[in-house]
């Protein structure tokens, strides 16, 4: 018998079928939280990790396996991208990565090269491949891109932000720029994510994970026709998750850029943002992330409560409203995905 991913609860989900259990996987499920992520850390720079594939490979596969995800992420990063496209990329201890190349003009832009990911960034598909091949056959594999408007976000600020000031003057003051670079990244991001397609992945997710700090407005000014641009690029059958960070006031216009899956944080109610965003889009989503701090009480409740909001609706996929803490303890992600398991099961049975 051929095992596919396309039968997975995961990938069921996504086309919102029916699924004898609730899927779940976890952003960052691969990282600091884990012990074996932190072995391999202390051997090497995180930049060295992301371009070694065999070692990229075995984070992803032991994160799946240890935890018991319904799915694997290709362990790489958002910004990995950047390099070559002209940006220098550096990941300090407690900083947060730092992006060094001034965009202030036209011809700024018109000199960041169209890229070739195929060859400059050909570890990420090496590891791919390798991670397909380390998975259990049906596991699903998703890979993932920045969506451009944190993309552009990273390079007009130069790392991480909280109030994105550089970012929004920019886009006021230089529109016309703005669009350039926006159509320019959103172009690599095509071109990024349909190589990670052809080397194996199930699934892309698609992070705009800053994009919360936008109105509705200015995202559908300033955002939507680049991020449905590039939804509308890569889809030919494989479904993508589109997942943003303090999109609560502005699901609509979120939810206009496509996808087949829309990610949600845990601001909002996991019912208010289905209702939101429509049911013609399958829920990733939503418990906080500080909830897998503990107690296990705790988390019991909080995933009792978000199963009972999705209300065995199909195409609902578990996930945290953000990335795993590096403070999480292991036992309790172990203990959600069980208790995800579990429960939604024992709610379809009549
Ligand atoms: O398991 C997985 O989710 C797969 C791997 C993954 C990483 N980054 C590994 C990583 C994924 C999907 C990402 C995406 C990513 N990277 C995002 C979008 C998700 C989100 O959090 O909104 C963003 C914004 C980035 C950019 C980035 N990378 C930042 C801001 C940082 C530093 C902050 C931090 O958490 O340390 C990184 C580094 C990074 N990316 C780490 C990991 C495991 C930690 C690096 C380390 O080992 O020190």
């Amino acid at each position: 018998m051929i095992i596919s991913p396309l039968e997975s609860a995961f990938l069921r989900a996504c086309r919102r079928e029916q699924t004898a259990y609730t899927p779940v996987w976890l952003m960052r499920q691969a990282g600091r939280y884990m012990k074996e992520y932190r072995d391999i850390r202390a051997k090497m720079s995180f930049l060295d990790l992301c371009k070694n594939p065999e070692l990229c490979a075995d984070v992803a596969v032991t994160a799946q396996q240890r935890i018991g995800a319904d799915a694997a992420i290709l362990f790489s990063d958002l910004l990995l991208i950047l390099e070559p496209m002209g940006f220098k990329l550096d990941y300090t201890e407690g900083r947060g990565p730092v992006i060094t190349g001034r965009i202030a003009s036209r011809e700024d832009v018109a000199r960041i090269p169209e890229i070739d990911p195929v060859d400059s960034l050909h570890f990420v598909f090496e590891a791919v491949r390798r991670t397909r091949g380390g998975l259990k056959p049906g596991m699903p594999l998703i890979g993932f891109s920045g969506a451009p408007f944190t993309l552009a976000a990273y390079i007009l600020e130069g790392g991480s932000s909280r109030v994105f000031e550089k970012t929004k003057k920019f886009m006021r003051e230089e529109p016309l720029v703005w669009h350039a670079l926006m159509e320019k990244i959103g172009r690599a991001v095509i071109a990024y994510l349909k190589g990670q397609i052809l080397a194996g992945v199930d699934a892309v997710q698609l992070f705009d994970s800053w994009v919360g700090c936008l109105s509705g407005d200015e995202y559908r000014q300033y955002v939507l026709p680049h991020t449905r641009k590039v939804i509308e690029g890569i889809r030919k059958g494989v479904p993508v998750v589109h997942f943003g960070t303090g999109t609560g006031n502005f699901l609509k216009e979120f939810r206009m850029a496509g996808g087949d899956v829309c990610g949600v944080d845990h601001q909002l109610p996991l019912d208010r943002a289905w209702e939101m965003i429509g049911y013609d889009a399958a829920i990733q989503g939503n418990l906080a992330p500080e909830v897998l701090l503990g107690p296990v009480t705790e988390i019991r409740k909080e995933v009792k409560r978000i199963l009972d909001l999705a209300a065995r609706r199909p195409g609902h996929i578990f996930n945290l409203g953000h990335g795993v803490l590096p403070a999480t303890p292991v036992e309790n992600v172990i203990t959600l995905v069980d208790l995800v398991h579990e429960m939604s099961v024992s709610m379809r049975t009549p």
